[in-house]
């Protein structure tokens, strides 16, 4: 065996597991700054919840002859979102915080924004744009984290693979109606 351990020992951490067991998932050895996660994650909560109502008015209001299609998308999309503003949400409890829900100020929280659009083609314009500020939202947030939470990041990492496939969704929306 080497002469340097690199884990804590098992009594160490046997004795931490039992000290502040009130805290649930979160242990001693988290090194992130919990309350600026929490609060990125109730930003992305605003995000994801705007990006819900965003989607959800585009799939009712979609018309014109291209629409169903299109509106079969915004469906999906919206039905996604609120998956991820879910695990968000679970997540933030997950670190013993407390899921910001509130319509007030919901948009001033959110990254992305709510644009309603007057036509198909600005609907796809708009959600386009709605993602492509995600991506970078949590692209920024995955490198804050770096090794300091594993979870938080490997759940934003599979909700950026997924608003990248939004993105190239709405980019081929974009062709097929020939723009
Ligand atoms: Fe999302
Ligand atoms: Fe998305």
């Amino acid at each position: 065996m080497a002469d340097k351990p690199f884990l804590t020992d098992i009594k160490t951490l046997r004795d931490r597991a039992r000290k502040h067991i009130e805290t649930g998932a979160v242990t001693q050895g988290y090194s992130a700054d919990r309350k600026t996660v929490v609060k990125l994650l109730n930003e992305a909560l605003a995000t994801e919840i705007v990006c819900v109502l965003r989607y959800k008015r585009h799939y009712f209001m979609a018309s014109g002859i291209n629409a169903e299609g299109v509106a079969a998308e915004f469906l999906q999309h919206a039905n996604e979102e609120q998956g991820h503003a879910d695990l968000i949400a679970q997540r933030i409890v997950q670190l013993g915080g407390a899921p910001n829900f509130s319509p007030e100020g919901l948009l001033t929280r959110s990254h992305a924004e709510y644009v309603e659009g007057d036509t198909l083609l600005d609907m796809i314009k708009e959600d386009l744009v709605a993602e492509r500020i995600a991506i970078d939202s949590y692209r920024e947030m995955i490198n804050y984290l770096g090794n300091n939470d594993p979870t938080t990041r490997r759940m934003l990492e599979g909700i950026l693979a997924m608003e990248e496939e939004h993105a190239d969704d709405l980019v081929s929306l974009l062709q097929d109606l020939g723009n």
